[in-house]
């Protein structure tokens, strides 16, 4: 998603603000750029591509002067050129702006704005900031008079930085993203603590509603209707510093790799968090779990496990639906919300909508300097480190850890989960890695891949085909077993590659029935299984473990074909076509 970046210092701010941008590459994003203020003029450059793509193109970090702003886009409004590229100029040069969000109401505004005379240059929603800036501007003369009439005068989720040729900057947040980085001689606002943690570990996170005015000679946060605000100065973890590949040709590969480890960190420092989770849980009248996508999908395996092993029954939201039957919550619940970065703004929305009904909040999150922390009653930390892959693999083994460490407490300890013996089977599949390989192989021509699982391998399967199809591209989807001869029995034939997950357990003959189907309508099949079968063309083994362990184990097998099936089809398995790391548009 887009990222934003403002910085104010000694240093000259372009090359800072390019080191920021590629810290934040993560996030996703399709085009770039840069403009700086010096000697009272601003200059911009932007273009499409990749931040070392476009540096070495148009040489961002040559722009001269001591302030700056900087973007990376993910488009939304406008095709994906270098004239919708940001920073926006206003029609007369002297302002600038760098955008995150959705403004609503350009349309009307951008109309007005031209009757007026201003003119534009790009399709965006972002450009009527800049031109509506400088209309506010020419009137008051003042900095904060003018973010103020603006702001009153937008529609949407915004969180934008302007500068002012003046060398004033000032950003707004209203439901994005906004954290100030406060240095000895180097200042920062960011959508991102990556954005300047290489400069300081000094954090003020802006407050939803609230403008920062920052310049030579003042800092200050104010309310919308321009009431300076109290703020904290926040220590943000260094170790999202430590964002490096190492030996690792791809984040996302180190990232599977590091499971084996980070499963037994999991919700390390909150466990008063898991205990008075499962108070909350035990004592609540309905429990809801949301999230979206792979945060999701680990919702989904929560429903199972929580009927199973604490006999508690929890209803599973799609955050995105959420808003379309509010009324499926029930007032003074628990919405338990999943997220990595806690700050998708499907689940944000979703966790409004059940405190507006008085339900109170338990979030899992990594990032936990986030959104969803400071909406949640309850943050347990998945402690898994930063993510920088776009596709979720490590948090979602982090958040399935978390959800057994709270049902350890909800069966009173009855129910024990055998961290270590998890850790020992991911390793042993992370050994399967040159195997997996080979299989991979067989996908560089397959344009349908299925994915087959019944009870709780279903989820699993659902998630093994969302990691198939961000990868690598090619379509994927998963099926309940049992569903096969209700409609897709259809789509089997010779040209479709079929993953069975089929545990040795009460869904394997039903399952191995399925597998006998399909293979008779000429599919290949792969079976994850821990026993082996002729009706497999290739057969991963999972190891005979506890049952809780083997859910967990069978994903590692499927993010490493993902990943090398992505290197197979030449597609880049870090960031993926038109994805972002933290949605955090609607
Ligand atoms: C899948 C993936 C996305 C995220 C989803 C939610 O690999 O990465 O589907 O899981 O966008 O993100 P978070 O967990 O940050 O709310």
């Amino acid at each position: 998603m887009c990222s934003i970046i403002g910085y104010y210092g000694l240093e000259i701010a372009a090359p800072v603000i390019v080191k920021g941008l590629k810290r934040m590459e993560y996030r996703g994003y399709d085009s770039v750029g840069v403009a700086t203020e010096a000697n009272n003029h601003i200059e911009l450059k932007k273009g499409v591509g990749k931040v070392a793509e476009v540096n070495s193109m148009v040489h961002l970090d040559s722009l001269p002067g001591r302030m700056g702003i900087g973007h990376t886009r993910w488009a939304t409004h406008g095709k994906v050129t270098d004239k919708n590229a940001h920073p926006h100029s206003s029609s007369s040069g002297k302002i600038a702006i760098v955008h995150n969000g959705i403004i609503e109401n350009y349309q009307e505004l951008k109309k007005e704005l031209e009757k007026e005379g201003y003119t534009f240059k790009s399709e965006t929603d972002s450009e009527v900031i800049a031109n509506l800036l400088q209309k506010n501007y020419d009137v008051t003369g003042d900095v904060k008079d003018t973010m103020m009439r603006t702001i009153s005068e937008l529609k949407g989720h915004y969180a934008f930085v302007a500068m002012f040729d003046n060398g004033q900057l000032s950003a707004a947040r209203f439901h994005e993203p906004l954290i100030v980085g406060v240095g000895l001689s180097n200042f920062f606002f960011s959508s991102d603590v990556l954005g300047f943690i290489e400069y300081t570990d000094d954090a003020i996170y802006i407050e939803n509603g609230n403008f920062a005015i920052m310049s030579k000679n003042e800092f200050k946060i104010l309310d919308f209707n321009g009431e300076a605000v109290k703020y904290q100065i926040t220590k943000v973890s260094k170790e999202f510093a430590d964002s490096y590949k190492g030996e690792y040709a791809h984040f996302t590969l180190k990232e599977i790799y590091e499971q084996n480890e980070t499963i037994l960190k999991a919700g390390e420092r909150s466990e008063d968090g898991i205990i008075k989770a499962a108070d909350f849980i035990k004592h609540a009248k309905n429990v809801y779990i949301t999230g979206s996508g792979t945060s999701y999908n680990s919702a989904l395996i929560a429903k199972h496990i929580f009927s199973k092993y604490a006999k508690i029954k929890v209803e599973t939201i799609m955050s995105s639906e959420l808003q379309f039957s509010p009324d499926i919550i029930e007032p003074n619940s628990i919405l338990i919300a999943i997220s990595q970065s806690g700050e998708s703004a499907d689940v944000l929305e979703a966790v409004n909508t059940a405190k507006n009904v008085k339900c109170k909040i338990i979030s899992i999150v990594n990032l936990l300097t986030s959104s969803l922390v400071r909406e949640s009653d309850i943050a347990i930390g998945m402690n898994c480190g930063p993510e920088i892959g776009v596709a979720a693999t490590k948090s979602f083994t982090s958040q399935l850890a978390i959800l057994f460490k709270i049902i350890e407490k909800l069966s009173n300890n009855m129910v024990k989960v055998d961290f270590e013996e998890m850790s020992r089977s991911i390793s042993k599949m992370l050994e399967e890695r040159n195997k997996i390989k080979k299989i991979a192989n067989e996908l560089r021509e397959i344009s349908d891949i299925y994915v087959l699982g019944r009870g709780i391998h279903y989820p699993i399967a659902i998630e093994a085909a969302l990691k198939l199809k961000e990868l690598t591209y090619i379509h994927a989807e998963g099926i309940p077993g049992g569903e096969l001869k209700h409609g897709p029995l259809a789509l089997m034939d010779s040209g479709v590659l079929v993953i069975i997950i089929n545990p040795n357990d009460s869904t394997y003959l039903d399952t191995l029935t399925s597998a006998i189907q399909i293979k008779s309508r000429g599919a290949k099949i792969i079976g994850i299984s821990d026993v082996p079968s002729e009706t497999y063309d290739y057969w991963i083994e999972i190891p005979k473990t506890s049952d809780l362990t083997y859910i967990i184990s069978e994903i590692i097998p499927i993010q490493l074909l993902s990943y090398y099936a992505a290197l197979e089809k030449n597609t880049d398995p870090d960031y993926p076509r038109n994805l972002a790391k933290s949605v955090t548009v609607k």
